[in-house]
C-alpha cells in the first residue's frame, strides 16, 4: 500500500525522503513522487513504475530545500502513471499533499470543485483533497487542513507541505497509519517506522481523527476541531540491521531463514513448562473470564487466515472451545452473532489490515472481547485491542508472509494451551505439547539445512503454469498457504484443497503436467492422504510429498520426496510449510519474479 513520508528539518530533504520511499519500498507501489520547498515555490518530481524511474528523473537535479515529502502510490483511483502519482498540488501549485487512503466522496467533492472553476490534472480522489485545501486556505495551513478533512469521507493517512508556510509540515490520520518521527530539531512523518529508524527510534502514534503540526524543534497533536491531545512518546526497539537483507539475495529468503529464531521469540518467556502451560499475560484476561468464554471467531486476512484456520485445529481440538474462522473482509459487513461470551481474536502480521481492523472494531461494538496477534508493535490493531500477545517475529519486509505465519502459530498454540489448561487439558498433554513446541526451531534448522533439495525439486517440478497443493486435518490450511506462496510470488496458478475434496472436482485436472504438492506426514489421517496420493498417481499426476522421514510407503507412491521432522499433528503445519515456503521462492526466482515486491500486492493492506 502507499507509503507516505515527511521531513522537516535542518538537511536537505530530498535524499532522506528518496531513502524513506526506498525503504518503503516492500509496502508495494506503482509510482514515486517527492515534493520539496525550495524556497521559492514547491519543487514537484513524479514517475511511473520503481523508484528508480524516479531516482533517474532527479538524479541531475535534486530538488534543494530542508522540508519535504515523499510517496510511493499503490493505485487506487486511476491508473498507475505519471499524471495520478503524488504529490498533488492545488490549484495555486503552492500546496502540496501526498495521500494514503481513499476519499469516499471525492466524486462530489470533485463536482463541486469543477463548477467553481478547479481544473484536475489526474484522476485521483488525493488531487481533489489538494484543491479542497488549497481552496479553503487563508494564510493558515493547519486549519485548512482541518476545514478540507472535516468535510470529507474515507480513509486517509495525509502529509502536506505549502511555500506560504515554509516552516510546517502537517499531517493527519483517518484509517491508514501514520507515525511522527522526533530527532534532534528534525521531525518526521512516516505510513511505518522503516524510514525512521536510522535517524530517530522516539515516535509517536497518531491515532485516527489526529492532526500533527510540525516544526523544525516542535510538534503538536490536535484533532479536527481545536483540542490538543497529549500523545506519549514511545521507543521502537528494532534496529536497522533487522531490517537490511544481510547478505541474502531477497528479504523473503533471509526471512524464511531467520525462522528458527524468530519462532523462539515468540516462544520466549511464554511457557511453563512445569505447569504444562502458558503464560500469556498481554491477553488481560483473568482466568474465571477465559473460563467464561463459549465462542472464538478469529478473524484475518490472506496468510493470517491461514494461521487462523490452524488455530481453529488446535483450539477446539486441546482446549475444546467452539471456534470460527472468518475472513475479516466478510464479518465485518455481516450481521455476526456476537455477545460478551464471545472471544473475537484478530490475527494480523503488520497490524493494520484495513479490513481485520475493521472486523475488531465491528466486534467490540457487538460487546465481544477482543484480542490480537500482531506482528508489528504499536500498530493500530496492537493499540486497539483490549489485550493480545505481540509476535516478536521481527520485521517481516519481503511482501510474502513467512516468518510471521509460523510466529502466528506459535501464538495461537500459546492461546490453545492457556485455554486447555483452564480446562480439560492434563498436565502431562500440556507438558508433551511444550516440548515439541521447543523442538521446534532446531527442526526448522534441520529443514533448512536441507535448501538445495528444494531448489532441485523446483526445477523439476514447476516447469508449468498450475500447481495443486493437498493436505487433511490441520494440513489442509498449510496445503492454502503454500498454494498462496506460489501464486502471489511466481504468479503460476496453485490451488490449495483438502485432500479428500479433490474427488469432487480438481480431480478433473489432474494429469500428467499437473504437479501436485501432497503434505502427507505421519499424523492421524497418514493412511487417508496415501489413499489420495493413489488417486492421483492413478491419473497420471506428478506427486511431491512433503512426508515423515522413512515413510517407505509414500516414498514408493511419490514421483518426489522432502522430509519433515516428527512433531505432535497439530504441530506439523509450522514444519511443513518451511519447504514449500523455499519451493515458491525458487520456483520465483528462477522465473525471474521479483520475489520481495511481486506485481500489484501490497505488504500492509490498508484500504478495505
Ligand atoms: O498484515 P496482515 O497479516 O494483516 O496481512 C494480511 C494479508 O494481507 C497478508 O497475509 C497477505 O496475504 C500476504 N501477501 C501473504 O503472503
Amino acid at each position: 500500500m502507499c507509503g507516505v513520508v515527511g521531513y522537516i528539518g535542518p538537511r536537505q530533504a530530498a535524499a532522506i525522503l528518496l531513502d524513506g520511499l526506498r525503504r518503503m519500498e516492500y509496502r508495494g507501489y506503482d509510482s514515486a513522487g517527492i515534493a520539496v520547498l525550495n524556497g521559492t515555490g514547491v519543487k514537484v518530481h513524479k514517475a511511473a513504475g520503481k523508484l528508480a524511474n524516479l531516482e533517474r528523473e532527479v538524479s541531475d537535479n535534486l530538488p534543494s530545500g530542508t522540508v519535504g515529502i515523499g510517496h510511493t502510490r499503490w493505485a487506487t483511483h486511476g491508473a498507475p502513471n505519471t499524471p495520478n502519482a503524488h504529490p498533488h498540488t492545488d490549484q495555486s501549485g503552492r500546496i502540496a499533499l501526498i495521500h494514503n487512503g481513499i476519499i469516499e466522496n471525492a466524486g462530489a467533492i470533485r463536482k463541486a470543485l469543477l463548477q467553481r472553476g478547479h481544473t484536475f490534472t489526474s484522476e485521483t480522489d488525493t488531487e481533489v483533497l489538494a484543491h479542497l485545501v488549497g481552496e479553503l486556505y487563508q494564510g493558515d495551513l493547519e486549519e485548512a487542513v482541518a476545514a478540507a478533512l472535516r468535510e470529507v469521507d474515507g480513509a486517509y493517512g495525509i502529509a502536506v507541505i505549502s511555500s506560504d508556510e515554509p516552516d510546517l509540515l502537517v499531517a493527519a490520520r483517518n484509517g491508514s497509519p501514520l507515525i511522527v518521527g522526533i530527532g534532534e530539531n528534525e521531525r518526521f512523518v512516516a505510513s511505518d517506522a522503516s524510514p525512521l529508524l536510522e535517524h530517530t527510534r522516539s515516535v509517536v502514534y497518531l491515532d485516527d481523527g489526529e492532526m500533527v503540526i510540525l516544526t523544525r524543534d516542535g510538534y503538536r497533536v490536535r484533532d479536527l476541531e481545536v483540542k490538543d491531545i497529549d500523545k506519549p512518546v514511545n521507543q521502537i526497539d528494532w534496529d536497522l540491521a533487522t531490517i537490511e537483507r544481510g547478505g541474502f539475495e531477497h528479504f523473503m529468503l533471509k526471512e524464511i531463514c531467520e525462522q528458527p529464531e524468530s519462532l523462539a521469540n515468540t516462544l520466549r518467556g511464554h511457557l511453563l513448562e512445569e505447569e504444562g502451560t502458558a503464560r500469556v499475560s498481554g491477553l488481560n484476561m483473568t482466568d474465571d473470564e477465559l473460563v467464561a468464554v463459549e465462542r472464538i471467531i478469529i478473524t484475518a486476512c490472506g496468510t493470517s487466515w491461514h494461521s487462523a484456520l490452524i488455530g481453529e485445529y488446535m483450539i477446539e481440538e486441546l482446549a475444546r472451545v467452539p471456534v470460527e474462522v472468518e475472513y475479516a473482509s466478510e464479518f465485518r459487513y455481516r450481521n455476526p452473532v456476537v455477545n460478551e461470551r464471545t472471544l473475537v481474536i484478530g490475527i494480523s502480521q503488520s497490524g493494520e489490515t484495513a479490513d481485520t481492523l475493521a472486523a475488531l472494531r465491528e466486534a467490540r461494538r457487538r460487546g465481544a472481547r477482543t484480542i490480537g496477534l500482531v506482528n508489528v508493535v504499536g500498530s493500530t490493531i496492537a493499540r486497539e485491542v483490549d489485550g493480545g500477545t505481540y509476535l516478536h517475529a521481527g520485521p517481516e519486509v519481503g511482501v510474502a508472509s513467512t516468518k510471521a505465519f509460523t510466529s502466528q502459530v506459535a501464538a495461537l498454540a500459546l492461546l490453545t494451551l492457556r485455554l486447555g489448561r483452564l480446562r480439560n487439558l492434563s498436565i502431562l498433554q500440556g507438558r508433551q505439547f511444550i516440548q515439541a513446541l521447543t523442538a521446534l526451531p532446531a527442526q526448522i534448522e534441520q529443514i533448512l539445512a536441507k535448501t538445495d533439495e528444494v531448489k532441485v525439486l523446483a526445477e523439476r517440478f514447476f516447469t508449468g503454469n498450475h500447481a495443486l497443493y493437498l493436505g487433511r486435518g490441520v494440513n489442509f490450511p498449510a496445503a492454502l498457504e503454500g498454494a498462496l506462496k506460489l501464486k502471489e510470488i511466481s504468479y503460476i496458478h496453485a490451488e490449495g484443497y483438502p485432500a479428500a475434496e479433490m474427488k469432487h472436482g480438481p480431480i478433473a485436472l489432474i494429469d500428467e503436467n499437473m504437479p501436485v504438492v501432497f503434505i502427507a506426514p505421519r499424523d492421524a489421517v497418514h493412511s487417508k492422504i496415501v489413499s489420495n496420493i493413489e488417486e492421483v498417481k492413478a491419473r497420471g499426476g506428478k506427486v511431491l510429498a512433503i512426508c515423515s522421514e522413512d515413510d517407505s510407503e509414500i516414498e514408493r507412491l511419490a514421483d518426489a520426496t522432502f522430509t519433515i521432522p516428527q512433531t505432535l499433528d497439530l504441530l506439523t503445519p509450522i514444519l511443513a510449510i518451511v519447504p514449500l515456503q523455499l519451493l515458491s521462492y525458487y520456483v520465483a526466482v528462477r522465473r525471474g519474479c521479483n520475489v520481495d515486491q511481486p506485481r500489484n500486492l501490497a505488504k500492509s493492506v490498508t484500504v478495505e
